[in-house]
């Protein structure tokens, strides 16, 4: 696999393009965190921990430090190197370079100073309500674009594989930047799936990919349908009922929206402030995507559409569904509360359903 050769250029080509990513030395990397100093981290995810840095002309960086490893650890590093380096749109977050030295194996990318969606929805920025019904609709219409980019226009077509409400970071005017694609497997084009590793966060995990490890663009729909109904709601994608029962979002809020019941779904730091076409669009499409048929869910481009309100005739047989005419009694996705503290999944064919909603900084990659 050809990689950390993109942001070179041959000597033709100096001076007609910019690189658009370059390689860090591990030394400017420690001055610009000071030394990943525990307090300049952002946080840490099933592969490593990421600081926030400043390099010497002022400009503010994410620093992905990733876990020492085995091999196996080191070809996830290279396949997002290599995915990060190639793939740019408006909602995608590009890398800004890389470092290999020694044992270390970091990855640079642009800060963005108004952080993840997680952090608004229900962590250190949630009490600040920043996020009017304006900004949640750009935010959904945007990450949407940048999946759809993924399935569609990257060649060969991206898997996301981990789509969740910390991987759609925010830029100063709070669009959406989705992250972490490069832990993605690329899929060769006119593949319709490919069977491999199971990787990703349980809540936001498709049925058929939890079970048999089948990924498919399919699955980005779920997952984005879960992250619809998150930013909707501001729940997350499962609560704890009792100390062994836990609810999924989509039990939650199916049965509202069969009754119509849209308004009782909107998140309440609201304040009743939004528009209620374009809420019950989003909560439609949202339970549409999260379709537990994979068959049944619609793509990336015609969720773009849908979300827009460019297809009412679309839009009109989403409300014909009939999975807002009968469903399963609540419940039937209950889980079992479980005491492990991973919510991260990576292992070959092999599940092991696990929740942290209250310890997500402790998870360990499985
Ligand atoms: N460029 C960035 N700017 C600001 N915050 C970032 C940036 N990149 C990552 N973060 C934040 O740092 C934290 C750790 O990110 P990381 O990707 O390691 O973990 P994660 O997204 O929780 O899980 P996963 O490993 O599955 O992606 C997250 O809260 C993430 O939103
Ligand atoms: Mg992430």
């Amino acid at each position: 696999m050809a990689f950390f050769c993109c942001g070179r250029l041959d000597r033709k080509e100096r001076g007609k393009k910019k690189p658009t990513w370059r390689i860090f030395s591990l030394k400017e990397l420690h001055s610009a965190t000071n030394n990943f100093n525990y307090d300049n981290k952002l946080g840490e995810g099933g592969f490593g921990s990421v600081y926030w840095g400043q390099l010497w002309d002022g400009s503010q960086i994410a620093v992905k430090r990733l876990k020492v490893w085995s091999n196996k650890a080191d070809m996830e590093f290279s396949v997002e190197v290599e995915v990060l380096a190639r793939v740019r749109h408006k909602n995608l977050l590009s890398l800004r370079g890389y470092c290999a030295e020694g044992q270390e194996r970091l990855i640079v990318y642009d800060y963005m100073p108004n952080l993840s969606l997680l952090s608004h929805l229900h962590r250190q920025h949630s009490a600040e309500c920043v996020l009017d019904w304006n900004r949640r609709m750009n935010i959904a219409i945007g990450s949407a674009e940048g999946i759809a980019y993924l399935h569609n226009h990257a060649t060969p077509h991206i898997i996301h594989r981990d789509v969740k409400a910390s991987n759609v970071l925010l830029d100063s005017d709070f669009n959406a930047q989705v992250a972490d694609f490069g832990f993605a497997k690329l899929i060769p084009d006119g593949a319709t799936h490919v069977t491999t590793r199971v990787k990703g966060t349980l809540g936001y995990l498709a049925p058929e990919y939890a079970m048999l490890g089948k990924a498919s663009e399919s699955c980005d729909v779920y997952s984005f349908g879960i992250l619809l109904l998150e930013l909707a709601s501001g729940r997350k994608p499962i609560e704890k009922l009792n100390s062994t029962i836990k609810r999924t979002i989509t039990d939650w809020a199916l049965p509202l929206a069969c009754e119509g019941k849209f308004t009782e779904i909107a998140d309440p730091k609201l304040n009743s402030k939004f528009v209620e076409e374009e809420l019950k669009r989003v909560v439609l499409v949202a339970l549409v995507c999260s379709n537990s048929r994979p068959e049944r869910r619609p793509n990336m481009l015609e969720v773009v559409e849908l979300l827009k309100g460019e297809s009412k005739e679309k839009f009109s047989e989403i409300e014909k569904n009939e999975l807002f005419k009968v469903h399963e009694a609540a419940g039937f996705n209950d889980v079992p509360a479980n005491e492990d503290n991973s919510d991260f999944i990576s292992e070959e064919k092999e599940v092991k359903q696990e929740l942290n909603e209250e310890k997500p900084q402790d998870k360990e990659s499985i």
